[in-house]
């Protein structure tokens, strides 16, 4: 049973339209996983079957298959599409220039050991699409394999026009930092602004729009099996990010004649064909297949109301999971604002050498582990069993912080964290946004101890 609910968010986005566009009016129906269920035109859904002899209103009827036919129900999603042309009508696929963007086996460069911390990466200076302002910092796995993540930044600053991507490599994991992106998908419209992310599925088609003019953030392309709740144990049935939460779009349709450019990721490389109509041509649909977006201020942050914090893993938002028991493909982690109460406690994260593989970007404010040198748009890396944790200036501040309770605001960090190592790019290290000093900030750490 879904709900359409029109989003919190809706009144005060179309308010701020910019650049003569025109946000169309959005709304979305809620919770993860569910069965949904919409028209953009009534009766365009057949009721009672998924495939009638002929479909409502002369549409084509095709099934979107996100995982084998035969996953168990729990991890089984698939959605009917009801089209106006089938998603077969095109020629043959070729080559265009990948840019920036890579793929395994990220071989271009040694990974080093080292912390890597970027600055966040400038505007192209040429006008730009989604699609082509992506760029790659690493990765790890094997996409055939199913297996592993790209980590990339986009940077756009104009909008895909008769284009629209979609990645047969893996899901994409939106976080943007700068400006809204209008993702007008197959199934759908979100908009998803800083403070939210969406998430597109695997082969979904979509184009990028960009209401607020130039957009800049961060993608984790997930190869491996979906993301989805991580389990609450203890926690109960109810906290972190909740299902209901997450916003579905409602379907929307373009019945356009116009050359559209498709412009496929496969096996790691940029593939285009040309149809003469707009693919994003679905009338109806039903399913549990389809994009998403989430508003990470509506994320239920649990931590310590005795002493010490707990691991970081509280603060999950999604989970890709692998065959092995709690050890992610990836997790997406925020460090949301939130109360600090922890009495007798180092309140900031700790020092720490991690099996897992980290990389963080932060969304907005400061993060409370650095005192600087991390800002909204960059990014840091601190791969397999990389000493880190907090600076000496932040060290130094929190050991000696008179302990009332605290109200960490202004800040939103994130972390894709990983089982493999991430590999950067040779861009990504020879990028002038990496910062050569980035050690320093633990250099300097008095010896206190007086055996
Ligand atoms: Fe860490």
């Amino acid at each position: 049973m879904t709900v359409i609910t029109s989003d919190r968010r809706a009144a005060a986005d179309r308010q701020q339209q910019s650049g003569g566009m025109t946000i169309p009016e959005l709304a979305y129906l809620g919770g993860f996983g569910n069965e949904h269920a919409t028209e953009a035109v009534p009766g365009a859904l057949p009721q009672g079957r998924n495939s009638p002899q002929r479909a409502p209103l002369g549409l084509y009827a095709e099934q979107l298959s996100g995982t084998p036919f035969t996953a168990p129900r729990a991890t089984n999603r698939r959605s009917w599409l009801y089209r106006i042309r089938p998603s077969a009508m095109h020629g043959a696929f070729h080559r265009i220039e990948n840019g920036l963007l890579r793929s395994v086996p990220f071989t271009e460069a040694a990974p080093p050991p080292n912390r890597l911390r970027w600055n966040p990466l400038p505007l192209p200076a040429a006008p730009t699409d989604f699609v082509d302002g992506l760029v790659t910092i690493g990765g790890n796995g094997g996409v055939g394999a199913r297996d592993g993540v790209g980590i990339h930044i986009y940077r756009a600053t104009k909008p895909m026009e008769n284009r629209v991507f979609s990645d047969s490599d893996g899901e994409l994991l939106i976080v943007p930092e700068q400006g809204r992106l209008l993702l007008r998908t197959e199934l759908g419209i979100i908009l998803a602004g800083p403070g939210e992310i969406a998430v597109i599925p695997r082969g979904v088609r979509f184009r990028v729009e960009l209401p607020d003019g130039p957009a800049r953030g961060y993608v984790c392309e997930n190869y491996g099996a979906f993301f989805t709740l991580p389990e609450l144990g203890p926690i109960g049935s109810n906290g972190l990010a909740n299902a209901r939460d997450f916003r579905f779009p409602v379907a929307a349709y373009e019945d356009r004649d116009a050359a559209t450019e498709v412009v496929v990721k496969f096996e790691g490389n940029l593939w285009a064909t040309e149809y003469d109509h707009s693919p994003l041509d679905v009338v109806a649909w039903h399913g549990d297949y389809a994009p998403y977006k989430y508003d990470l201020a509506r994320f239920m942050t649990i931590g310590t109301v005795s002493y010490d914090h707990p691991d970081p893993s509280i603060y999950t938002v999604l989970t890709a999971p692998t065959d092995t028991p709690g050890t992610a493909n990836c997790d997406f982690v925020i460090f949301p604002p939130r109360w600090l109460v922890g009495e007798d406690t180092f309140r900031p994260p700790w020092f720490h050498r991690n099996t897992m593989n980290e990389y963080m970007g932060l969304i907005l404010g400061q993060y409370d582990a650095k005192a600087e040198g991390f800002v909204p748009g960059g990014g840091s890396l601190h791969n397999c069993m990389s000493a880190h944790g907090p600076d000496a200036a932040t060290f130094e501040k929190a050991s000696s912080a008179v302990l009332a309770p605290h109200k960490l605001d202004n800040t939103l960090a994130f972390m894709f964290e990983t089982r493999m190592v991430i590999r950067p790019t040779r861009f990504a290290l020879e990028t002038e946004a990496l910062q050569p000093d980035y050690d320093s900030c633990w250099l300097g750490f008095e010896k206190f101890f007086k055996g």
